[in-house]
């Protein structure tokens, strides 16, 4: 039995995990084409690994098992990494500098971008569904589950945000409509963290609501907090080019809110993600632990 309290002493042992898994999950860099495995696993080193870690202590408070999430966690970070890289390409934010390394497209090049991006988007269904329950409830289990990552990383989801992310330069949309942007572009993925652990759990309705309910929440905190950090850190610090929001006339809460009413409304969002684990009690303390740890953070 793990001890709800302790999940900081269990963030190294789990992010250790998850770079076995992933490392075991990416094709050898070795492997033809040598240059697009090479770019695939450039795209997957460093990054905070937060959404792995979600899927591990969701799992937790729904007393699973390490080994039955290790897919889902490396799965949902496949899919944010390929997200990256994209967002990162001159059509998108033109960004020169990811995880404090250059992009994908500065190493390699623009064609690269887009063909990592495919590949560890399709990768990442593939890890998903490698091992295949012998069961059939387990077997019906991982359908919802690949359902909810599909959901989640399409225009319904994390493509969709992006789409109106890209519409949204320099322009002042309604404040629902930036709510919106946010809880697909960044949201959905955050969410998905909390939905796979509780398809392959299926615990009951108050369960259900208290996870969605946490994971929506810290969705949108979340990249309302990574639009203040955008603003108040360097770049250096962030390890990506700061201030780029204002410079690309982004649709972001400070600039529709102002500064430190953004501020306060990721404060606020924080906190209601928190109470949201009420129902959970003790067993949620990883996944209160990973939104005060987020909220603490500078890049
Ligand atoms: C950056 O995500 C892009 C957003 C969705 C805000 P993270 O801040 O989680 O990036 P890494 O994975 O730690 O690099
Ligand atoms: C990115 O939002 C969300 C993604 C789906 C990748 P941003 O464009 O604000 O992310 P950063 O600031 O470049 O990491
Ligand atoms: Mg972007
Ligand atoms: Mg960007
Ligand atoms: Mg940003």
């Amino acid at each position: 039995m793990t001890s709800a309290a302790s999940f900081q002493t269990r963030v190294s042992e789990y992010r250790s995990r998850f770079d076995r898994v992933l490392d075991s999950t990416l094709p050898p860099a070795s492997t033809d084409p040598v240059l697009l495995h090479e770019a695939m696993r450039y795209a997957c080193n460093g990054g905070k690994r937060l959404r792995a870690l979600l899927v591990y202590a969701a799992g937790e408070a729904l007393g699973l098992q390490p080994g039955d999430l290790d897919a889902p966690a490396v799965a949902v970070e496949l899919i944010h990494a390929y997200s990256l890289v994209h967002d990162d390409l001159p059509a998108m934010d033109d960004d020169d500098l990811r995880r404090g390394q250059p992009t994908v497209h500065k190493v390699y090049d623009e064609a690269m971008g887009i063909l990592v991006g495919d590949a560890l988007q399709t990768l990442a269904f593939e890890a998903l569904t490698r091992r295949i329950p012998t069961d059939g409830i387990g077997a019906q289990r991982l359908l919802q589950v690949v359902a909810a990552l599909g959901f989640a990383s399409g225009s319904l989801g994390m493509v969709g945000g992006q789409a109106v992310d890209i519409e949204s330069e320099g322009k002042k949309i309604p404040l629902e409509r930036l709510q919106s942007l946010h809880a697909r572009k960044t949201g959905a993925l955050i969410l998905c963290c909390l939905r796979m652990p509780t398809a392959l759990a299926a615990p009951d309705a108050v369960v259900v609501k208290a996870l969605e309910d946490y994971g929506r929440l810290l969705g949108l905190a979340y990249q309302i907090q990574d639009d203040v950090l955008d603003i108040t850190q360097s770049t250096e610090q962030l390890g990506k080019t700061a201030g780029k929001d204002v410079v690309q006339e982004k649709s972001t809460y400070p600039a529709l809110l102002g500064f430190d009413a953004a501020k306060a409304l990721a404060a606020k969002t924080f906190d209601d993600a928190r109470n949201a684990l009420a129902p959970l009690g003790d067993s949620a303390e990883g996944l209160r632990w990973l939104a005060l740890e987020i909220e603490g953070r500078n890049h």
